[in-house]
């Protein structure tokens, strides 16, 4: 398993690191992204969205899954509404269909993922000792 630390001192950063991230994945990759309400888990798919030729990634938190056309398509999941619910719910999204050409990218849904792929990268991003900084953990992992 590779793993590695960053500290990140603004959004702006983040949406940077999300960029670089995102550059180097390919059709099939899945991102989990871990942290509270607030870490920067969509500011983070901002950016990776960016490195992909694509402006303006938002919350899908009302619609729990966004699909953004681009080099390769952008699948942006919120599953938190999802938490403590069904998993036919989580079923209902028809990721297995989608992931194989997609970059895919999950909050608040690493209960769900190893029913997915066989392998992914987590992502942990926690709040650090100001409003500003985060410390985000990268991980390869078998799911
Ligand atoms: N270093 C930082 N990295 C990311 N966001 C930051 C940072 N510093 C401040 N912020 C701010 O924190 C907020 C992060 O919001 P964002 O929607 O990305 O969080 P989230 O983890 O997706 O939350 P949710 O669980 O509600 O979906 C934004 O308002 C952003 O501007
Ligand atoms: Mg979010």
């Amino acid at each position: 398993m590779s793993s590695k630390v960053r500290t990140i001192n603004s959004a702006a950063q983040m949406e940077k690191l999300g960029a670089e991230i995102g550059s180097t994945l390919k059709a099939g990759d899945l991102i989990v992204l871990r942290g509270e309400l607030g870490a920067g888990k969509t500011t983070f798919t901002r950016g990776l969205g960016r490195a992909l030729g694509i402006e303006g990634v938002t919350s899908p938190t009302f619609v729990i899954s966004k699909i953004y056309p681009g080099r390769i398509p952008l699948v942006h999941v919120d599953a938190y509404r999802l938490i403590g619910n069904e998993l036919a719910l989580f079923d209902d999204l028809d990721l297995e269909s989608r992931i194989p050409q997609s970059i895919t990218v999950i909050e608040w849904g690493g209960d769900f993922v190893k029913r997915l792929v066989d392998s992914y990268i987590s992502i942990d991003i926690e709040f650090g000792v100001n409003e500003d900084e985060r410390t985000v953990r990268i991980n390869g992992l078998e799911a």
